[in-house]
């Protein structure tokens, strides 16, 4: 049988059509962001040839320190879409506020917004481990032609259009759904081309991993670590695997493709956990379920929350349905 190598420019055309308000914009949209993941892709790959390893010196509106590559990530994303007129407005993890784009003749009648997290996972590339980006596309709830508002950014993640992420691993890959199911594609660095590699992403039935920072286990709520306890008893087909990369992309691709649990939880020093609702777990929280699986932050699923600020954080929990379900069953019950 012939394989046909079907690259992600081929796959944008071809399925264009199913997009709900197709006008061609979203797929030019998915193409810039491919775009940018190829430039920062480049960078990411040489970090530890030049100089540009380390903190930048500045802290974002967090208070967290911004690595090099965050600001340029963040800066190459911005620019690529801004440069295309691509979209209305951008949200990102990076810049304390929303920016607002002109779009083709100064009107601001494009119809998207794009939140993104540029460089997810930073604090792993001084050590050559998999880092990410993440991003979450929305229609703008605003009139078409003013310039975009809060609102238009924060809109629930059940309302996003498209969402995927990008990760700089032994390979690159970038996986994202338009709502009509996951797909994967990896680049080939010598031709500059993405490849079809992982056609209709699905969890598998079960999952046997856990994913949890279990350094902070003493500040966990009691559901957390009971759940913790579950995953290790030996019973049926636990005790479970523990797996923890500290990159969130990573953790939930590695999980998505074997089958697992990803939990970021409250902590008593952190009473929303540490994942941002608009940038990381939206989006995240879509593919997972375009894939099958779902989300939850213990209590309601992840993409029915109302957000009501930019840099809002959440708890979270996120993987195959059976293993959330669960999880949420003993944070309910504690
Ligand atoms: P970012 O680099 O964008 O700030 O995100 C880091 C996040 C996430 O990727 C990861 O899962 C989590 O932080 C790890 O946190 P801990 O080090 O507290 O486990
Ligand atoms: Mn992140
Ligand atoms: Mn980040």
């Amino acid at each position: 049988m012939a394989i046909r190598n079907q690259s992600l420019g081929e796959f944008i055309i071809e399925n264009q059509s199913e997009f709900q308000y197709s006008s061609g914009e979203l797929s030019r949209l998915i193409n810039s962001i491919r775009l940018a993941a190829k430039v920062v892709n480049h960078e990411v790959n040489k970090a530890g040839l030049v100089d540009i390893l380390g903190a930048a010196g500045d802290t974002n509106i967090q208070g967290e320190d911004q690595q090099k590559l965050d600001v340029y990530a963040n800066e190459i994303f911005i620019k690529t879409l801004t440069n295309r007129e691509i979209v209305c407005g951008i949200a990102s993890e990076e810049e304390d506020d929303f920016i607002s784009i002109k779009g083709r003749n100064e009107k601001n009648d494009n119809k998207y917004v794009v939140l993104m997290d540029p460089l997810d996972g930073s604090s792993n590339i001084d050590v050559n481990v998999s880092v990410g980006t993440i991003f979450s596309i929305y229609r703008r709830v605003t009139p078409s032609g003013t310039p975009v508002t809060i609102d238009d950014f924060l809109q629930p993640g059940n309302l996003q259009v498209a969402a995927g992420y990008i990760v700089y691993g032994t390979s690159t890959m970038i996986v994202y759904s338009t709502g009509h199911g996951v797909n994967g594609f990896t680049l080939n660095p010598a031709i500059g081309t993405y490849y079809l590699s992982h056609p209709n992403m699905k969890f598998p039935e079960k999952g046997s991993i856990y994913s949890v920072n279990e350094g902070n286990y003493v500040h966990f709520p009691l559901g957390i670590k009971n759940y913790i306890k579950y995953c290790q008893e030996e019973e049926e087909d636990r005790p479970y695997t523990s797996r923890y990369i500290g990159s969130l992309v990573s953790d939930f691709h590695r999980n998505l493709i074997k089958g697992g649990i990803y939990i970021y939880p409250n902590t008593s020093k952190d009473p929303n956990g540490k994942l941002r609702l608009l940038y990381e777990c939206n989006p995240i929280a879509y593919i997972a379920k375009q894939a099958g699986g779902r989300s939850s932050n213990g209590f309601i699923n992840i993409l029915d929350i109302k957000p009501t600020e930019l840099h809002q954080r959440v708890p979270f929990i996120c993987g195959n349905k059976s293993m959330v379900d669960k999880a949420e069953e003993f944070m309910q019950n504690a």
